[in-house]
């Protein structure tokens, strides 16, 4: 039996100290890290945003609710816009728009993209859009998604972007939440090759969401799709009286609500959290300065989410935008019309950041990198990694096949709720160690505590946690302090629990272990999935996989392993017996699958994260939870057959 919160059992002893060119260049110095935490974020608080009046006092704390910069008035989209502009930067390139269908390509400078925004502000108004007014966006990676959230921080009006895979009543709900007035949409969305009908769904959500009684429309594909008149317009031939080229940014204070970004709980309703003006547009431009190195006159950055999920909010529109950067916008798929589109992407506008998830690195691992091999690839300057534990194998492989074995890789663990990213390798100053997130971000106050919120020391696991606000972490969840304050601060007093577990290495550097609720306990020892995982990944043959524990009467919980290999190959008794002393020698045999499904795909959110509780579902024979969260609902019954056609071995 083991007393620890959670084992560590995997040795990863690889190391990438910084390199000198790079670090003699970097934004950040090894310095950074001594600045005192209220001054560092003074200082950015001032040197990364204008303020159209200066804050008054830095934080307020009262928990678990903290106020930053107040008494800051602050414009987000005139910060994202105007000021660049102002300061001759007009020309500068804000995104490169690459559209799926092939050629389909295009480039906004600052001083069109505020032109597009003031546009888009005005027929806003008309519509009766104003300071206060909540509205919802429903559109795929077409430019008109930035323009119509910047439109909405100029008016001063709240916005929830829902990614455009969600289904109708996941709109109508958020919608109805939120209480919006205004939905931006657009006909079609291209995704695949094919068209994906985001008004039809909108009508159908609007059908019950009464609230809303506008709707903006943004030609896309130009189909053909029906139109309620009196209720849904046009963007492209809306005629706004007057047409005044200019619309004031309206001041908001730094606490006014900017955005509400929604997420699925363990219960069926998702939690609206609420990021706010100030501190987020600080967190998100110092963390997007110093983690992707940004030297907004040289690089071409891409982050390649969807601008639906939080990583795209923050490090695809706000962060980016506020520091004036370069980004490069793609609206498809990596696989379409074939695999190596993302490195086609790369090389044809010299991309030199490219910041990615673990799910989009394992499916290139997948397909093989002879697709990368076919382009040239040496615009390419820095590495980024966000979304879920990172294999150290899909580390390595991510920095041999796409860094050419000479990039700094930054694997960047945050969430929703933290709004910006909190623990992450500094590029030019940290040593790298692949699997590590290694140290919370300058100003940020992580530990990793025990079942008793007692700090575990160098080499221990436990309960990832926040001992002091950072500005950009979210104000709670929208129309629910009490699910707030059960979520994230019951479990121990006065500190943010993230719901990660964790362990802090001999030098201090932190390994995310994915979520508590997943972790295995086998015969008393509690195992973290992702560890088992990566020792599985490290397994040539193996290209992606996922285990969860199985109720087992004599060790309480039993490993199962669902593993998918490399270029198609097709699992054996050999290979599984393979796989499972691979374990036991990676990381002991108390680790050991009991047994092992082989699966082509595993069942993934829609942000690609593996759905391990729907595994407990298959592993245990239970009928299974809710699968409206899926991307792709048939996997789970495939793996269920194959499942059940391979008997447990023990
Ligand atoms: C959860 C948050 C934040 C942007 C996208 C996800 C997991 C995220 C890492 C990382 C290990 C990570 C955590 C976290 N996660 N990044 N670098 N290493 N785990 O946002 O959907 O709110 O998910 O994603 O489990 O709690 P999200």
């Amino acid at each position: 039996m083991s007393d620890k919160a959670i084992e560590t059992l995997l040795a990863e002893d690889r190391r990438y100290p910084a390199p000198e060119d790079f670090a003699a260049q970097a934004n950040a110095k090894s310095d950074i890290y001594d600045i005192p935490f209220e001054e560092f974020w003074e200082r950015e608080g001032r040197e990364r945003v204008t303020w159209f009046e200066p804050f008054t006092s830095l934080l307020e704390w009262e928990l678990p609710y903290a106020k930053w910069y107040l008494g800051g008035k602050i414009n987000v989209s005139y910060n994202c816009l105007d000021r660049h502009v102002e300061a001759g930067l007009g020309e500068r390139v804000a995104y490169l728009w690459e559209g799926e269908p092939e050629g389909e390509r295009s480039s906004l400078t600052y001083a069109e993209l505020l032109a597009q925004v003031v546009r888009m502000a005005n027929v806003l108004k008309e519509l009766g859009v104003g300071k206060g007014t909540r509205v919802a966006i429903y559109l795929g990676m077409v430019t008109e998604l930035p323009i119509a959230m910047l439109a909405c921080t100029r008016l001063g009006a709240p916005n929830t972007v829902v990614f455009g895979g969600f289904s109708a009543d996941s709109l109508a709900d958020r919608s109805n939440d939120m209480g919006c007035e205004v939905l931006i949409t657009q006909d079609e969305a291209w995704r695949r090759g094919s068209t994906v009908p985001l008004k039809l769904t909108a009508d159908e959500a609007m059908a019950a969401a009464p609230g809303i009684r506008a709707c903006l429309v943004v030609e896309r594909t130009g189909n053909e799709v029906p139109m309620q008149a009196g209720r849904d317009h046009w963007l492209h031939n809306f005629e706004v009286p007057d047409d005044p080229a200019t619309c004031p940014p309206e001041p908001m204070d730094a606490e006014d609500l900017l955005f509400l970004m929604y997420t699925s709980g363990t219960t069926a309703k998702p939690k609206g959290i609420a990021h706010t003006t100030g501190g987020y547009l600080v967190g998100a431009a110092t963390t997007h300065r110093y983690v992707f190195d940004l030297k907004p006159e040289t690089d071409v950055y891409w982050c390649a989410a969807d601008i639906g999920w939080i990583t795209g909010h923050s490090y695809i529109v706000y962060g980016p935008l506020c520091n004036g950067a370069t980004s490069v916008m793609y609206e498809g798929t990596p696989d379409f019309p074939d695999k190596d589109r993302w490195w086609e992407i790369v090389e044809r506008y010299g991309v030199t950041i490219l910041y990615t998830a673990p799910t989009a690195i394992r499916a290139h691992m997948k397909w093989g990198p002879e697709f990368a091999e076919q382009h040239d690839l040496s615009s390419l300057r820095l590495l980024g990694s966000v979304g879920e534990p990172i294999n150290p194998e899909a580390w390595v492989w991510y920095r041999e096949h796409i860094g050419g074995d000479r990039l700094p890789v930054v694997d960047t663990w945050w969430q929703t709720e933290t709004g910006m990213i909190l623990i992450t390798p500094l590029p030019g100053v940290t040593t790298l160690k692949p699997g590590s997130a290694t140290r919370p971000f300058p100003g940020v106050d992580a530990a990793v505590v025990d079942d008793q919120g007692e700090e575990v020391g160098p080499g221990g696991g436990g309960y990832l946690v926040l001992r002091r606000p950072w500005p950009a972490m979210t104000r709670g969840i929208f129309g629910d302090d009490e699910r707030y304050r059960t979520t994230y601060w019951e479990r121990f007093p006065g500190m943010y629990f993230a719901g990660d577990g964790a362990r802090i290495d001999e030098d201090g550097d932190f390994w995310l272990l994915g979520r508590v609720d997943d972790v295995m306990n086998v015969s008393g020892h509690r195992i973290s999935t992702i560890e088992v995982e990566s020792a599985l990944v490290d397994h040539t043959s193996v290209a992606e996989a996922a285990v969860c524990g199985r109720a087992d009467q004599l060790t309480g919980q039993a490993i199962v392993a669902f593993v998918t290999l490399k270029g198609g190959q097709e699992g054996s008794v050999e290979m599984l017996e393979e796989l499972r002393d691979h374990v036991a020698m990676k990381i002991g045999p108390i680790a050991k699958p009991a047994n092992i499904v082989f699966t082509p795909e595993l069942p993934k959110t829609r942000s690609g994260k593996i759905m391990r509780r729907l595994l407990r579902d298959v592993a245990e024979d239970r009928p299974l939870g809710d699968t409206t969260t899926l991307a792709d609902p048939a996997v789970v019954a495939e793996i269920a057959d194959r499942a059940v056609a391979q008997p447990a071995e023990d």
